[in-house]
């Protein structure tokens, strides 16, 4: 390739933080490279330009799946969407005749939506075109989302700077966990959020399909399963495979959960017969850990799962399947007096102990099926067989704890982003940390990791905006070298990300205007923006705590409007680090002017609230924000005022969010 700087690991430098200057002018006017997530491999970046006009075309070449087809042919539509242009080409068909081709994409042989497969690409952008070379169409696909990224502007149009781009996936199990079961999810909501995985490298949707609160699909064997466990709201086997097709066709394996013994008061409302305890059974609309629970001792509750995993493991192709396992407290076996009977005759110990039995019996169904049982930790008990896979969430321990005892395992503790943590606090969780205590060998079957999004809290309106872009930090995490960690600079691609998402048809900005103009009841908005964005939901469960939520319980006031990461907190409390640190004028100025805007949002907020009543609850909370903007200003003009009690309520949450610019006044009036 030519290029006076061909620069090696580009990007990862970028982050760890070595200055622009000595990268050279190439990345300052080619700002591209730096907004690469996940951070590729190896980027090598040339100088000059390959200008995007509307003679564009595509070329498919080698010997890929038939995906790869319609694959660039998304990859074109989202190219003339974004740039206006009107490319000539309708569909890239297999073997078209063309005579000057702007992208050439060549694979050796199709891609396998399987565990392990391999998903590398070469990139290269020279002045005269574009080509990807990947050995599958997965890497291809890959790449092609690294070329949509590197779409730049400048006064003559569009192009792609040159450059050179290695690629590889560090871990081959980069997932995302919906919950379908609890809010249930639409499938154009699971389309879009599989092109946002796919956008940012992902390649597993792990589904969540039933639990206390329904039971999500069609079973043609046992009806009333989804028929009095859903609400009507279930997806069809047709829709299934559908999803499982749409997934396919983006290199994205889909396996689905069916949550057992506990976690199963939807299989019971059709189907009481299963349950330790006689029914009748009603689907459950709270939040929590329910008792409910699958009779391991009966013969029928085997028959069924059977049923049901027969008819499941026909429209999954993949060979994992997911069985649950968690949080089964067990105290519907305790009172059940022929379960305690059963567990005696046969020297079951306690309900660890019958959890591994029903587990155990699990296992021969799935081999029958070709299917790998992955559970969550708890299903992690002596005696298990070593070919099961361990999902970890309570800690990374139960991780190191399967990996040493022979078992393959992926972590999700630390990517729950239901949590409604901040995209920095799922960033630096790495599933194999250097200091981890595992061998080479242990250290192999450590797959990857899955972001767990669920749905509690969420709906159809919200859950675009908790899996994004925070998920695009965890898929960073999973894709990209683990030196790559520079909190920073991950908060400022993820704004750039967001709004490459949005053009997926994600809603995770859209939605949040149009959720502020119902709250606000008209179309001016603007005091309820600049209280949303110094707000975060309560986090880790506490919005919960008074137990007042409900499946059908509305799910649109201030905290489902307001994201984990509050973005002008965010920027206030950086600008006043940088203000501490240099003493800037202009710094001051920003700040002050920013004060400001919070110390007068009060009262227009207040007036926006006099016509909606539904705004009301985060009056106080607004007010609050105003004392502490007004003690703020009064400091920096060098007035001493009584600060305690003022910085004590500004951190009470209200109407379940809590102020984020508490810490920053704080430090700003130490001063
Ligand atoms: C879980 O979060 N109960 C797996």
């Amino acid at each position: 390739m030519k290029g006076k700087r061909l620069l090696k690991t580009v990007a990862v430098a970028l982050v760890m933080g070595v200055s622009y200057i000595s990268l050279g002018s190439v990345l300052e006017s080619e700002p591209a490279f730096s907004n690469l997530i996940p951070v590729p491999r190896e980027v090598l970046v040339g100088e000059g330009r390959f200008r995007i006009d509307d003679t564009f075309t595509v070329k498919v070449s080698g010997e890929p799946d038939e995906r790869m087809y319609p694959a660039a042919s998304r990859f074109l539509r989202r190219l003339d969407q974004r740039t206006g242009l009107f490319l000539p080409q309708d569909y890239v068909e297999k073997g078209e005749n063309l005579s000057e081709v702007g992208l050439e994409i060549v694979v050796e042989r199709p891609g396998q939506v399987n565990l392990g497969e391999e998903e590398s690409y070469h990139l290269s952008v020279t002045a005269a075109g574009v080509r990807i070379e990947a050995e599958t169409d997965l890497g291809a696909m890959h790449g092609l989302e690294t070329l949509l990224q590197l779409l730049s502007a400048d006064d003559r149009g569009y192009y792609f700077p040159v450059s050179s781009i290695s690629d590889m996936p560090r871990f081959p199990w980069r997932g995302l966990m919906i919950d379908s079961a609890r809010h249930f999810m639409p499938l154009d909501v699971i389309k879009r959020n599989l092109d946002g995985m796919a956008a940012v490298k992902m390649n597993v949707l792990h589904w969540h399909l039933t639990e206390d609160q329904g039971f999500r699909v069609e079973v043609k064997s046992y009806p009333k399963l989804h028929e009095m466990g859903s609400d009507g709201m279930f997806y069809t086997q047709d829709q299934l495979k559908e999803i499982v097709a749409y997934a396919s066709d983006r290199g994205i394996r889909v396996y689905p959960e069916f949550d057992v013994p506990g976690h199963a008061t939807a299989w019971l409302v059709g189907h009481p017969e299963m349950a330790s305890l006689p029914g009748p059974y009603e689907i459950e609309r709270g939040w929590g850990i329910f008792d409910p629970t699958l009779d391991p001792t009966k013969d029928v509750v085997y028959e069924i799962l059977e049923a049901v995993f027969t008819e499941m493991a026909a429209i999954f192709p993949d060979e994992y399947f997911h069985i649950g396992g968690d949080e089964n407290e067990g105290h519907h076996w305790d009172k059940a007096d022929h379960i305690q009977a059963f567990m005696k005759e046969r020297g079951i110990a306690d309900n660890h102990q019958l959890q591994s039995y029903f587990n155990k019996r699990l296992i021969p169904i799935l081999d029958e099926l070709g299917k790998k049982m992955v559970g969550w930790d708890e299903i992690l008990q002596p005696d298990m067989p070593t070919n099961i896979m361990i999902h970890s969430w309570r800690g990374q321990d139960s991780m190191v704890a399967a990996a040493k005892a022979g078992y393959s395992s992926i972590l999700s503790n630390g990517y729950y982003i239901d949590l409604m943590q901040p995209a920095s606090d799922h960033y630096l969780v790495d599933p194999l940390p250097a200091d981890i205590d595992l061998n080479e060998d242990q250290r192999s079957r450590v797959y990857g990791g899955e972001a767990t999004m669920w749905s509690e809290h969420v709906t159809v309106e919200t859950i675009d905006s908790r899996i994004w872009p925070r998920t695009a930090a965890i898929a960073e995490r999973l894709w990209s070298d683990q030196s790559v960690d520079d909190v920073e600079d991950m908060y400022r691609r993820l704004d750039t990300i967001a709004l490459q998402l949005e053009e997926l048809g994600l809603t995770h900005l859209k939605n949040r205007a149009m959720m502020m103009r119902r709250l606000a009841g008209g179309y001016e908005t603007e005091p309820l923006r600049v209280l949303a964005d110094v707000v975060e939901p309560l986090k880790i469960y506490r919005r919960n705590s008074d137990l007042s939520y409900r499946s059908y319980s509305p799910y649109t006031l201030l905290p489902d409007v307001a994201v984990a990461d509050a973005k002008d907190a965010r920027r206030f409390g950086a600008l006043v680090d940088q203000y501490l640190e240099m003493g800037g004028a202009e710094d001051k100025a920003a700040i002050r002017a920013q004060l400001e805007e919070w110390s007068e949002n009060h009262t227009a907020l207040s007036q926006l609230a006099a016509r909606s009543p539904a705004l009301r609850e985060a009056l106080p909370l607004s007010e609050a924000l105003r004392d502490l903007a007004e003690l703020a200003l009064s400091s920096l003009d060098g007035e001493a005022t009584e600060s305690a009690a003022i910085l004590e309520r500004a951190r009470e949450p209200v109407a379940k969010v809590e102020l984020q610019v508490v810490d920053a006044v704080e430090r700003l009036l130490a001063k």
